[in-house]
């Protein structure tokens, strides 16, 4: 069997074909190709993402002190990675990844090349099963789980159609952190776009993929029982944006919603 399934599209590499980058196939790029018919803004939302997910984690390192991650649903390596971007701000800083896809894994090379103080491993784990990331050896010997952890689950909660499995492997996975860590997440949603949104949706279920789109009642879920930081639950592009981009990203060119909370 082809591991990678290289004759079906897969969302890490189309994601990976909208952002600009290599490792994706023919079938990938068709995809994408036909996901951007169908909402030109894609490209604007997954950058803006992939740019949330820096800020939170030069957020986390720099203004909350947090020297350990966790990132489920890492992706295929795109620079800089949350290893390099925590790093710049705490060399000592300490980096675990997760994702289920072997094309993943195959790049995962490219995760591993740290600075010298810190340190980074990989698990191939699916999230849905919680304990196979949590018993994992690489865990325990890359983080101390008695000290905070930044757990990072972006643009990956949409490929679990489940609204309650997503909150359980979310909050599975958080119960086993100390007070004193944060959840970053973002959460696909159509609530600015639904046309379009409707469409890429038909586009990814056309190649066997789900793709849950949630409002931001069902975004802010997640947070429950957390302090949530400000400004809350926001378009990703809206949480703390750096001042040279502040307004420059129009609001119905965003499909995410994102935001960082503390466990008490
Ligand atoms: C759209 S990419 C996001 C990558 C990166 N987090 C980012 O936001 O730039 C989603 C990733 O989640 C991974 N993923 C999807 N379902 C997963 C699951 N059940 N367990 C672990 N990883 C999963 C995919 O393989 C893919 O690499």
């Amino acid at each position: 069997m082809d591991e990678l399934e290289s004759d079906r599209a897969h969302g890490a590499r189309i994601y990976d074909y909208i952002l600009g980058g290599n490792d994706n196939f023919a079938v990938d790029r068709q995809a994408g190709e036909a996901t951007l018919r169908a909402w030109p803004a894609m490209r604007v939302s997954m950058r803006a993402n992939r740019a949330f997910m820096h800020r939170v984690g030069r957020f986390l390192a720099a203004e909350r002190g947090v020297r350990q991650f966790l990132d489920i649903g890492a992706g295929i390596p795109t620079r800089p990675n949350l290893h390099e971007v925590v790093q710049e701000v705490a060399p000592e800083a300490r980096i675990v990844y997760v994702d289920n896809d072997p094309i993943v894994l195959a790049h995962a090379q490219a995760l591993l090349t740290g600075t010298p103080q810190g340190r980074t491993a990989y698990i191939s784990a699916d999230v849905r099963e919680p304990d196979g990331i949590l018993g994992a050896r690489e865990l325990h010997d890359t983080l101390d789980l008695d000290r905070p952890v930044g757990l990072l689950i972006i643009a990956m909660l949409q490929f679990i159609e489940d609204d309650e499995e997503a909150l359980r492997v979310t909050r599975r996975v958080l119960d086993a952190l100390p007070s004193g860590s944060y959840l970053a997440v973002t959460i696909a949603t159509a609530d600015f776009a639904p046309e379009p949104l409707g469409k890429v949706r038909e586009q990814y279920n056309a190649h066997g993929e789900t793709l849950r789109l949630r409002t931001k009642e069902q975004a802010a879920r997640f947070f429950e029982g957390l302090e949530l930081e400000e400004p809350g639950v926001v378009q990703t592009h809206r949480w703390r944006p750096d001042p040279a981009d502040a307004g420059t990203i129009a609001d119905a060119d965003i499909a995410m919603y994102g935001a960082v909370g503390r466990k008490p």
